[in-house]
């Protein structure tokens, strides 16, 4: 963990200024404890130095998509809609069925309705590309749901970044909370 710990024993006389590192571990685990309860709190400079170019990955790829068909960036900020409805905005709605989890993708508001998964994959992928497991699909959702109404004509605001993903899904509560769509 600290740089050159390995040749400590080796070299161990050279590294005694060293060895009352392990006295301030309580204080290096108060520290982080401190620091996990500051990342619990949404900031739009969450990523700021994780991954400085999530804003215009993100918005790149939407653009993309929304030149190709308008009503995608509709669909996009549907998505995010669907999936906070359902135990926050925690990206479950992107989970897929296996044969022993069962997500919301099919519940009926959601079931050959939800559109976009494509287009959230590939910002995904190009967000891995720039930065390699920083940033979460609950904010890409939220980022590119604020994009697509921004690029189709509509207000921007400020999006607030430090969603966690959900491995956890509710088909039943997105049956339940989801509103009926009116049309069908
Ligand atoms: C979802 O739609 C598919 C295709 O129409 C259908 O076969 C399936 O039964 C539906 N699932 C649910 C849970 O209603």
């Amino acid at each position: 963990m600290w740089p050159g710990h390995h040749k400590h024993s080796s070299v161990q006389s050279s590294f005694r200024p060293w060895l009352p590192l392990p006295r301030s571990l309580p204080l290096a685990l108060f520290l982080l404890l401190l620091l996990g309860s500051t990342a619990a709190e949404l900031s739009t400079s969450f990523y700021a130095s994780s991954c400085p170019g999530l804003f215009s990955t993100v918005k790149s790829v939407v653009r993309s998509a929304i030149s190709e068909e308008k009503r995608l960036g509709a669909s996009i900020l549907r998505l995010f809609f669907h999936d906070c409805f359902v135990l926050g905005c925690d990206a479950s709605v992107l989970l897929d069925d296996t044969p022993t989890f069962r997500g919301e993708k099919t519940a009926k508001p959601n079931n050959n309705s939800l559109r976009g998964f494509e287009v959230i994959d590939q910002i995904k992928n190009a967000v891995e590309k720039a930065c390699p497991g920083v940033v979460s699909c609950a904010d890409i959702l939220a980022v590119a749901s604020r994009d697509s109404v921004v690029i189709l004509g509509g207000p921007n605001w400020d999006v607030k970044l430090g969603r966690r993903d959900s491995g956890k899904a509710s088909f039943s509560k997105a049956n339940k909370d989801i509103p009926a769509n009116p049309i069908t």
